[in-house]
């Protein structure tokens, strides 16, 4: 990406690798689909929380009408994006730091949607590269956490969006979370318009981190030390912080529009 700060440029490093060797493995994502059991959405394949629950309650969120334009900021492999693009009938544009999960996730597109309908680019969470006003929905999963500025990513968002188009994120933490989520929605000039709960989501990781912590030897052989260490320092550092983690989905509103 032209102008990358040297922050941006250590994440898309950092996303190439991680998506380049769960790329090359469907055992990563057979570790998902254990931890998540039924609520599993094999088509979408996420690296994320994201269950066939979150997908159901983001699509209704969005409330867009066929033929809207979607953008998908911090879209990994694109699976989250394809999958609302299909069930809402809308055009999708979805962003990633990673160069590595754009080209996987337009290699994917064919598979849910006309190739018209569908678009991958390298873009930050704080600078999608988008114009003002030209998407009618966000949908931003599991990726907020990596902004180095959360209000200015949200004022991202609400750049994008024609007035009372809708940025529905995931957003997770300890107690507090609704009253920064709040703060933050009015810093970045956007409505809070819903708050939905995910009570399973701390669970979900749990099994998860536990089942990479199992596994340690096939994640080695699956996707070499480098890759394995840092899923095994990722669940050591988050299983003790299960017990106090608030996960939500939030709809944010762009003022203006119709109803
Ligand atoms: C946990 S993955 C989630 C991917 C996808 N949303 C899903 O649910 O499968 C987080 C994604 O955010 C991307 N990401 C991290 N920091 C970013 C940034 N500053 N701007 C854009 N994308 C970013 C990563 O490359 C990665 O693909």
């Amino acid at each position: 990406m032209n102008g990358s700060t040297e922050r941006e440029e250590l994440l898309a490093a950092h996303f190439d690798a991680f998506h380049t060797a769960r790329a090359g493995s469907g055992f990563v994502s057979a570790l998902y689909a254990e931890a998540m059991g039924d609520a599993y959405p094999a088509d979408v394949a996420p690296y994320s929380s994201c269950d066939r629950q979150l997908l159901e309650t983001a699509a209704a969120r969005l409330q867009l009408r066929p033929g809207e334009d979607l953008a998908d900021v911090g879209c990994g492999t694109g699976g989250v994006g394809l999958w609302l693009a299909r069930e809402l009938r809308a055009r999708l544009t979805g962003l990633d730091i990673s160069p590595a999960a754009v080209r996987i996730a337009a290699a994917r597109a064919a598979g849910f949607v006309p190739a018209a309908r569908a678009v991958f680019l390298t873009g930050t969470l704080e600078a999608t590269g988008l114009r003002d006003g030209v998407v009618d929905g966000v949908v931003c999963v599991d990726a907020l956490a990596n902004a180095s500025d959360r209000v200015q990513a949200l004022a991202e968002f609400g750049r994008v969006l024609r007035p009372g188009g809708r940025a529905v994120m995931t957003r997770a933490g300890a107690s507090g979370l609704r009253q920064t989520v709040t703060e933050q929605a009015y810093a970045a000039g956007l409505e809070l318009e819903f708050v939905d709960e995910r009570p399973g989501e701390p669970a979900m990781w749990g099994r998860l981190y536990r089942l990479w912590q199992a596994r340690a030897v096939d994640l080695r052989r699956e996707l070499g030390d480098v890759q394995a260490d840092g899923m095994l320092r990722e669940a050591e550092r988050m299983l003790p912080r299960l017990a106090g983690r608030e996960a939500l989905v939030v709809t944010l509103r762009k003022p203006g529009g119709g109803g």
